[in-house]
């Protein structure tokens, strides 16, 4: 996810024509002073033009996106929202944020939602469900939007993870009622922080905009002070030096993506022969991002002693196994307690079939700017390691 390492002279000449245009850093407004200068608008149009989709809305981060799309789709008090065991703990907290009851499904060999367990988690009280890209990875898309169709569900893709990915030739967060995206300094494009939230649909788009705007509807018959609304919101705008950093990284993104998948291509056909190894199973092998390499192991024990090895080679790891505890449900124990449906129980059993995949993968981060040394150093490491293992 390395946005952050192609941050040079462009993102400087970006945020510095703000500055040499009066300095208005606020998205909305100052119309005397910034001469003619809107950056975030312009990041937005950008977007929905690279990565075709209808409407976008910029805002502060990407669990600010979820929580926005969220409000957008119309979830209310009591609304059970369905996402997965394997994610980032912002999904789950935008959930309970909204006021809605978090529902976790299985991940399979993909490390994204189970569509069988899925179909399971399904009740009357269900209203949306938020697959999760993880890892640059799409879900089964085809099987989820199925589900999602046959019972009326609306679906919201956690693309934070997985800018630029595809499924069948679509790009990921285009496919559902809602996607949203997270330019966070760790992401495939930055913003430092910020995020993004796309529909196709006009009106999810409006109350997107308007919630993340305290309301605001932009009514062209009137200036911003005296703006109409019908609804409460909140302030999650993205502000002007953001979407001038995202408007120069977009020009870079297609060389990001080019550079990780051909990096990605070298360690895996480097390590693929290696006994034991078993790689992540890809919905769409050619839609990769690319940012990572995931493989399994035999057992937990292995998966810890290697990235243990691999840590002490200078190589780590990426979210698993390091960060496990920030993306494996069974460990929130202070998040979901509190709630119905996970009062009492023992977490690390509520998921056995994640519990197991999860803590058996190593994930390997896959950089822009791997040169020929450092791909080949890092397939000697996870060779040696195999062999000393015994994976
Ligand atoms: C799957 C997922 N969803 C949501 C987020 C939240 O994004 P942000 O850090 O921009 O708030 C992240 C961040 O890493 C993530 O990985």
């Amino acid at each position: 996810m390395p946005g952050f390492e192609l941050i040079g002279k462009e993102e400087k000449a970006a945020v510095n024509e703000i500055f040499d245009n009066g300095g208005v850093l606020f998205r909305h407004g100052f119309e005397d002073r910034r001469n003619g200068i809107y950056k975030v608008n312009d990041f937005e149009k950008a977007f929905v033009q690279k990565f075709k989709t209808g409407f976008s809305r910029a805002v502060s981060s990407g669990t600010a996106a979820l929580l926005v799309a969220l409000k957008a789709l119309g979830v209310k008090k009591g609304d059970e929202v369905i996402t997965q065991s394997f994610t980032f703990v912002a999904t789950v907290e935008a959930i309970i944020e909204a006021g809605a009851v978090p529902i976790i499904a299985e991940v399979n060999k993909t490390l994204n939602m189970d569509p069988e367990d899925l179909k399971k988690k399904i009740t009357v009280k269900t209203k949306v469900i938020i697959p999760v890209h993880m890892m640059g990875v799409s879900c089964q898309m085809k099987e989820i939007m199925n589900i999602a169709k046959k019972h009326d569900l609306l679906v919201l893709e956690d693309t934070a993870q997985a800018l630029g990915g595809k499924y069948k030739d679509k790009y990921l967060g285009t496919m559902g009622d809602a996607g949203i995206f997270s330019f966070d300094f760790g992401k495939g494009l930055t913003t430092g922080e910020g995020g993004m939230v796309i529909s196709k649909n006009k009106e999810i788009y409006l109350r997107a905009k308007e919630y993340s705007d305290h309301g605001h509807q932009e009514n062209p018959n009137f200036p911003r002070g005296d703006d109409t609304r019908r609804m409460s919101g909140f302030n999650f705008s993205m502000n002007e030096l953001q979407g001038s950093v995202g408007l120069a990284q977009l020009k870079k993104f297609d060389y990001i993506m080019k550079k990780q998948k051909e990096n990605k291509r070298k360690i895996k056909v480097g390590i693929s022969s290696v006994p034991g190894i078993e790689f992540r199973e890809l919905p769409d092998i050619e839609g990769d991002c690319g940012d990572t390499l995931i493989f399994f192991v035999r057992d937990k024990k292995t998966a810890l002693a290697a990235a243990k090895k691999l840590a002490e080679k200078g190589i780590g790891t990426k979210n698993i196994p390091s960060a496990f505890s920030w993306h494996f449900a069974g460990t929130w124990d202070y998040m979901l307690s509190s709630l119905k449906n996970y009062r009492g129980k023992d977490l690390m059993k509520q998921w056995p079939v994640s519990a197991d995949i999860v803590s058996r993968a190593i994930a390997l981060p896959i950089m822009v700017k791997m040169d020929v040394k450092q791909i080949n150093k890092i397939i000697g490491a996870v060779k040696e390691i195999a062999r000393d293992l015994k994976f």
